[in-house]
């Protein structure tokens, strides 16, 4: 950070990087024979050595994403520029109950408040996903997209779509559905399931305000 501005960078040498590089890039090679071919993925990870270079003197460029709808980003970061990182969304709606089987009906109730009612309440529960991989020079993509949305769908949002979890899913017979317990679930379900990608992370919003993320490993 500059001392004196307090910024890390002026908005405006951001703005000259993504204009100038970024998106002089995209817009070249939208009408170039080959984009379709070689796709977002593609796109992010031909471009990030120049906008790395064409950052400010001040900073380091970690990452570049793209969106390709607001369901659809791609991100490439940085020290791994042919890994590219795809998140999609993804929704269910559901009914839970925030119950330790373990606290007493007082406890509980001072614990989750509202959320402990007896009889439940719902979410639009939003799910993102997040698979890495490595571009397929012939397709341009990291998975194919049918194959993914089709492997979520089954695995995670058939399951839990009008469901109430506590009562019609196993895995919550005995586990509390917080936010982090279902994304740390989801994310078990789908791990393994992505071939030829690997599964980076599941972030789960359970209202607009609200969300838990789970990555793995613990
Ligand atoms: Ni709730």
């Amino acid at each position: 950070m500059d001392e004196r501005s307090g910024f890390v960078c002026t908005i405006s040498a951001l703005d000259t990087m993504l204009r100038d590089v970024v998106g002089a890039h995209l817009r070249r090679r939208a009408g170039s024979r080959d984009a379709d071919a070689l796709g977002a993925a593609g796109a992010l990870r031909e471009v990030f050595g120049a906008a790395a270079a064409a950052c400010p003197a001040t900073c380091r460029l970690a990452e570049l994403s793209l969106s390709t709808s607001p369901f659809l980003r791609y991100a490439v970061r940085a020290g791994e520029i042919d890994m590219i990182h795809m998140t999609q969304s993804f929704e269910f709606s559901a009914a839970h109950r925030l119950h330790c089987a373990d606290l007493s009906d007082e406890e509980n109730r001072r614990t989750f408040g509202k959320c402990n009612n007896p009889n439940g309440h719902g979410h639009n529960y939003v799910v993102e996903v997040t698979i890495r991989g490595t571009v397929d020079d012939a397709t341009g993509r990291i998975i194919d997209h049918a194959h993914f949305q089709r492997t979520v769908g089954e695995i995670v949002i058939d399951r839990f779509d009008h469901k109430h979890l506590n009562l019609d899913c196993p895995e919550f017979a005995t586990l509390n559905p917080t936010v982090e317990n279902i994304a740390r679930v989801v994310f078990k379900r789908l791990a393994g399931s992505l071939s030829p990608c690997e599964l980076a992370m599941v972030r789960i919003w359970e209202t607009p305000k609200t969300f838990a993320e789970y990555a793995g490993k613990t």
